[in-house]
């Protein structure tokens, strides 16, 4: 299978979305110029352009983008080509009405935005194959042509016609009957049982709480029935370009894709990331994405398809990036593993919904700060580049992740509404950030023997597939930290006896577990040492555990926070940021997990990947690291570094260790 080093070929790939069709070609020329000097290898085209390639049913314009491809090579530009399918021609809404989604009321998502297409709808997949099979067709043998990006971040739900009648076929084919069905649905409750697949639904607008497992399963279809829209489209490029790569583009931490099962489907995966420039933690929230896109690609590079050089325009408040934060979350990127860092977009927009989005060339013009910095980037990564792609980062540490456990566990009729399955993964993401540890992302189906520490944030839903690995992986002497309301459910949402899996309380020494306490807003438990929100539990240990926290005062007093049983530890609160951090720190040290470097001053991160050492400044205040070991040479600057090296605001280092140190012959 192709992979994304059939495309880089040894560099960092380093460009963006071009959305030419929005301007008169004379300013293609500018365009291009202006590229060269930003060090752009690569352009995404045709992402939105469904309509000017097709302007009426059966009708192709390919003529302008014959020019623009032949523009790309003419400057050895490559290109990665969008098919359009993201946002069907009005025409087609209004010819086929079927083909438009509808939401849990009803209501028609008309065109005049964008993904305003019924993923199920058989006259959807049939122009967009349609569309798909001429561009590969045209384009194959383009010279410019480097890669193939299908759709655009995949993420609609439908609840109508066309969906109910996928969702039953894809009913069927998961339970056979519907004996089945009504076991896994539970649906002897309130009477919900059915006698016909005709009756069969989304889970539409109802009077009251939904059927938890209808809604899990609809999740699941929906981003089943999404893959096979992809999954068409990939193959009909692929039978035209067998040697070029495939992707599509993920929003991270988004719901509506089963991440797991979509990247196993792309040669290459990529991600786009919008960390907020005004969040303190928006650093360890990129970093969180790169661990788990990289995961995502089985730890090989992976592409980050969109980044914002300046503002986005989509929140309350729209913050430009302070001078150096875009080049050192581009160089966080390459650190954890990028091999290709694009943007949304080249261009900023003058007109349209994202015209105050900024671009790599923004209003300002090629004077503009944001350009500057983009040029500075990409001669940085033109020169360096080459020594960094294709190598990999070894984590040691993984954390565990999983959408059906999400979906399942993120619904009504829960003991809290406010535990976010997100927020607890990156609270427990940060603090191994902040720990330096390096850090992967897996499945719990995953095989995971080759990891010193496995993480376990909170797992609502565990199958009893995952359950053994997990028993297995403590048994040969893995590590495990696990957090609360974790392996509560069965793959079909149905509560285990006990509260929880009996295997895992075992595991960790729990003898029972008498009640969640969730926390409400603003409320906290005092566990000694540290204090804990969100959620607490009533748990009594056996004679194995030995008991690490207790609570005090209230009605949990002197029972068990944390508990440990060999090394297996089971966290029953959300631990205050320091003692998170304090009790991975200290599970990683007991499972000879160490930081790449000791005693990093506040704000720096280090990342080895190859034989290389990023250290990445998240501050704005000069700060000095001390390198242990041989003499370094920082890439970026060709300097060489003693013992020492002081960063500044937002600085970036990248460290060789020097082979044949001075004075040694
Ligand atoms: C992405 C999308 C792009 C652009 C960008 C703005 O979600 O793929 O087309 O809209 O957001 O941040």
């Amino acid at each position: 299978m192709p992979s994304l080093q059939d495309t880089t070929r040894g560099r960092i790939l380093f460009g963006g979305d071009y959305n030419p069709e929005q301007w008169p070609e004379d300013v293609w020329h500018d365009d291009v110029r202006l590229m060269k000097e930003a060090g752009v290898t690569t352009v995404t085209l045709g992402v939105f352009s469904w309509a000017r390639l097709e302007p009426r049913p059966g009708v192709r314009d390919f003529g302008w983008l014959d020019r623009l491809m032949d523009l790309m090579h003419g400057h050895g530009i490559g290109v990665v080509l969008a098919t359009p399918t993201a946002s069907p021609p009005p025409w087609l809404g209004r010819l086929h009405p079927e083909t438009l989604p509808r939401d849990e009321d009803g209501n028609v998502e008309w065109w005049g935005s964008r993904q305003h297409f019924a993923h199920s709808s058989p006259a959807y997949r049939r122009y967009a194959a349609a569309i798909t099979e001429d561009l590969a067709a045209r384009y194959a043998h383009h010279p410019a042509l480097t890669m193939w990006h299908i759709n655009n971040e995949y993420c609609t739900y439908d609840w109508g016609d066309e969906a109910a009648a996928a969702f039953r076929r894809w009913l069927r084919e998961r339970y056979g009957s519907l004996t089945a069905l009504n076991s896994a649905w539970g649906s002897a409750f309130w009477g919900q049982s059915y006698d016909a697949w005709e009756e069969m639904l989304p889970p539409r607008r109802a009077h009251y709480m939904k059927n938890p497992t209808q809604v899990l399963d609809f999740k699941r279809f929906t981003s089943d029935a999404l893959l096979e829209c992809y999954a068409a489209e990939r193959d009909i490029v692929r039978a035209h370009t067998p040697h070029l790569p495939v992707t599509t583009n993920f929003m991270p931490l988004w719901q509506g894709q089963d991440g797991w099962k979509w990247a196993a489907q792309e040669d290459v995966v990529s991600v786009d990331v919008y960390p907020d420039p005004k969040d303190p933690l928006g650093g360890q929230y990129g970093a969180l994405v790169q661990d788990l896109t990289r995961s995502q690609a089985g730890g090989g590079p992976w592409m980050v398809m969109e980044q914002a050089a300046g503002p986005v325009n989509w929140r309350g408040v729209n913050h430009p990036k302070p001078a150096g934060l875009n080049r050192l979350w581009t160089w966080q990127a390459v650190a954890r593993g990028a091999d290709a860092v694009c943007y949304f977009q080249w261009r900023q927009s003058r007109q349209g919904a994202e015209k105050f989005h900024s671009g790599m060339l923004g209003h300002a013009g090629e004077d503009g700060r944001t350009f500057q910095e983009i040029k500075r980037i990409g001669a940085e990564l033109r020169a360096v580049g080459p020594q960094i792609a294709g190598s990999r980062l070894i984590a040691e540490v993984a954390v565990l992740h999983d959408w059906d456990s999400w979906w399942a566990g993120q619904q009504d009729g829960r003991p809290s509404s406010l535990l976010d399955h997100a927020e607890v993964l990156r609270a427990w993401h940060r603090a191994l950030w902040e720990a330096n540890l390096p850090v992967g992302f897996a499945h719990p189906e995953h095989d995971l023997s080759a990891y010193r520490m496995v993480v376990v944030p909170h797992l609502y839903l565990l199958t009893d597939t995952a359950i053994d690995r997990l028993v297995a992986y403590v048994r040969a002497g893995g590590t495990l930290v696990c957090g609360f309301f974790t392996g509560v459910a069965d793959g079909d949402d149905r509560v285990r006896p006990g509260g929880a899996d009996a295997g895992l309380r075992a595991l960790f020494g729990i003898r029972t577990l008498h009640e969640w306490w969730p926390l409400d807003t603003g409320e906290s438990v005092d566990c000694g040492d540290f204090t804990g929100t969100l959620w607490s539990e009533e748990l009594t240990a056996d004679d194995e555990a030995e008991t690490v926290a207790s609570y005090r005062g209230g009605e949990l007093d002197g029972l068990p926070a944390v508990l440990r049983r060999g090394r297996a530890w089971y966290v029953s609160t959300l631990p205050a940021p320091d003692a998170l951090r304090g009790l991975l720190g200290r599970a990683a040290t007991e499972a000879g997990v160490r930081p790449p470097l000791p005693g990093l001053p506040h704000g720096v991160e280090a990342v080895r990947r190859g034989d290389l050492l990023f250290l990445l400044h998240h501050g704005r205040d000069a700060v000095t690291v001390t390198v242990p070991g041989g003499r370094h040479r920082d890439l970026l600057t060709g300097e060489p570094v003693g013992g020492t090296i002081t960063l500044g605001r937002h600085g970036v280092a990248v460290l060789r260790e020097d082979a044949h140190p001075a004075g040694s012959s």
